[in-house]
């Protein structure tokens, strides 16, 4: 946790962690750079600082930032400040919701953009105060989420442990449980984005909060969500 460094997750892919608190629950965030043949693609952005820009500007230039759900925009507007050249990516709502951002380029299933060639994306269904966008950098094979699952470790303090041991997430990705009770409102329409995502060739996970999954990720993904994949249709 709180890194002063990108660590490197595999060969295109690397991670900034800081410490995140909430409701004294120590869940960590994270960033993800992915290197692409046109330039840095930055997942939920932290606030930038000397350091950090020293470290990003040794993997190379910022061109697409992104706000990848409703919740993390915190420091959207101060790292595209730092990178006035690039372009910023929002889920849909992102400009209603933070109008200080300026010009957003939403983004929304079935249309390309300047990343497409090397990045899926899906906007996850069922989750409306979140409307997480899920990626996955083809090169890597890697998933990129940021509230769909949580892995919360063993170097995080004990009443964390604790919280996540008894509602799901500690050593094993699972959805929270404010997700599963708050978030989710049309869980058929959730099911449909998951079989969608699973359709993905993927074996790595990087996550917002919690330790990334480095192999099985598919398998992982589909066992955190066995409660709900397995319901019959209703229709
Ligand atoms: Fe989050």
């Amino acid at each position: 946790m709180g890194e002063r460094m990108l660590v490197p997750f595999n060969t295109h892919v690397s991670t900034w962690s800081r410490p995140h608190y909430i409701g004294g629950l120590q869940i960590g965030s994270r960033m993800t750079l992915v290197k692409l043949r046109s330039g840095l693609f930055v997942h939920s952005p932290l606030s930038p600082d000397e350091g950090m820009q020293e470290s990003i500007a040794r993997e190379g230039h910022v061109k697409h930032i992104i706000a990848p759900s409703l919740y993390h925009c915190m420091h959207t507007e101060a790292f595209a400040s730092a990178y006035p050249n690039a372009k910023v990516y929002g889920p849909p709502g992102l400009p209603e919701k933070r109008p200080g951002l300026g010009a957003i380029r939403v983004i929304e299933n079935g249309v390309e953009y300047a990343w497409s060639d090397e990045v899926a994306h899906h906007v996850i269904g069922g989750l409306p105060a979140l409307n997480e966008v899920a990626f996955l950098h083809r090169g890597t094979e890697t998933l990129i989420l940021t509230d769909l699952l949580f892995n919360v470790g063993a170097n995080r303090p004990l009443l964390t442990r604790l919280f996540f041991w008894l509602t799901g997430g500690y050593n094993r990705p699972a959805p929270s449980l404010l997700l599963r009770r708050f978030f989710l409102k049309d869980r058929e329409a959730l099911k449909e984005s998951l079989l969608h995502i699973l359709e993905w060739d993927f074996e790595k996970i990087a996550l917002c909060h919690g330790n990334n999954v480095t192999h099985d990720g598919r398998r992982l993904l589909e066992e955190a969500f066995a409660f709900l994949l397995g319901e019959a249709r209703g229709d």
